[in-house]
């Protein structure tokens, strides 16, 4: 077998389809495909909207991504015939106060500085757009190309996918990585046995560090991130976009869905491994989206849920082979492993297939995490 991926997670099933195309000969393994921080993800592909500051490389491939995103979802649709709930439009970005309007009018112009213009909008031109705005919004930003897509029904597509194209999936639990004479030679899993493999792929997101067998400092900490997300039902037109809004220092999102779903998110909190849905989580979602879109109230509830967002230690994806031969890593994707799906889909099997890092991930390689060697 030429590669073993462990993780069916959105970033490991992308990764498992393109090297499936590229004949290779692959196995996925995990105990729960599309479980996980890709089942809780809302699937905003928001390059802009997901910005910091500083993080300008990050930024060129969030936008890599997004405009692979139409050719992807259209080769995935055509080939499974899932519909994957893909929309690709703007998103507006509303303040709720002053302060929070001085903050978007700040991120506009660092926008700005990275030649991504966004339009300033008042708050009348924030509710033309989107009626169901509060009429206190104080004005907003709209950010153009901003879509969505729907998680479930995009890993349910991949799943497919990976299928058609010939890749084996393992139900299992991986409990060590096998490295012998210096090399990643495949997995051992929860039953005992051994999946061999020429390239191991971690795609095992906030768990990656913990995996048995691997030697010290190949894989950086991933830390978990836990995500709050609360999913809500209309049955007649609510938003016609995404809405991203600042409440008090806050930061809130709103992703309709062409089915009916409107999902609220999320939040960030550093517990550890924790998925626990808390009340105060779901009351701040609630009560912020409420300040924003109050007729939020109305809607049927339909599920709340928490996952683990994965965290390197600078908060970009880790992409490509590790300092132990034979294993490469997809991990470290944080707030944008939807997004970011595509590129490490085609960048993870191109390494994988010729051993060559593209340049649009040269400053996401493991090596940026290499511990200095002492003189
Ligand atoms: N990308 C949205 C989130 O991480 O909450």
């Amino acid at each position: 077998m030429d590669v073993v991926i462990v993780g069916a997670g959105v970033i490991g099933l992308a990764i498992a389809w393109r090297s499936a195309q590229r004949g290779l000969d692959v196995t996925i393994v995990d105990p729960r495909p599309a479980s996980e921080a890709s089942y809780v993800a809302a699937g905003m592909l928001a390059p802009v909207g997901e910005l910091a500051y500083g993080e300008e490389e990050l930024l060129r491939l969030g936008i890599a991504s997004r405009d692979r995103y139409s050719a992807f979802v259209a080769e995935l649709e055509e080939l499974t015939g899932h519909d994957t709930g893909y929309r690709d439009e703007d998103t507006v970005q509303v303040a709720f106060d002053s302060d929070d309007l001085a903050f978007l009018d700040d991120l506009r112009r660092f926008q700005e500085t990275l030649g991504l213009p966004a339009t300033p909008l008042s708050g009348r031109e924030c509710r033309r757009l989107e009626p169901m705005l509060a009429p206190s919004v104080r004005g907003g930003l709209l950010a153009e190309r901003n879509g969505s897509i729907d998680p479930r029904r995009l890993t349910a597509a991949l799943l497919a996918a990976v299928e058609r194209a010939g890749a084996r999936l393992v139900r299992r639990r991986v409990t060590r990585v096998l490295v012998e004479a210096g090399r990643a030679v495949g997995v051992r899993t929860e039953a005992g046995d051994d999946v061999r493999a020429d390239q191991v792929v971690l795609a095992t997101g906030a768990w990656t560090h913990r995996l048995a067998g691997l030697p010290p400092d190949v894989v950086p900490v991933i830390r978990p991130v836990k995500g709050q997300v609360v999913r809500l039902r209309t049955r007649v037109p609510f938003l016609t976009r995404t809405v991203r809004g600042v409440v008090k220092g806050s930061s809130i999102y709103v992703v309709p869905r062409s089915d009916g779903e409107i999902v609220i998110g999320a939040t960030q909190e550093e517990l550890g491994y924790d998925t626990t849905v808390t009340a105060g989580g779901l009351w701040e979602l609630l009560r912020d989206a409420r300040e924003l879109i109050p007729g939020i109230t109305e809607l049927e509830f339909a599920e709340v849920c928490a996952g683990l967002r994965p965290g390197s230690p600078d908060n970009a994806p880790v992409l490509g082979p590790a300092a132990l031969p034979g294993l490469l890593l997809a991990t470290g994707h944080f707030r944008n492993g939807i997004l970011l799906a595509p590129v490490t889909g085609d960048v993870v099997s191109e390494a994988l297939t010729t051993g060559e890092v593209p340049d649009v991930v040269r400053a996401f390689t493991p090596e940026r995490f290499a511990k200095e060697i002492p003189a």
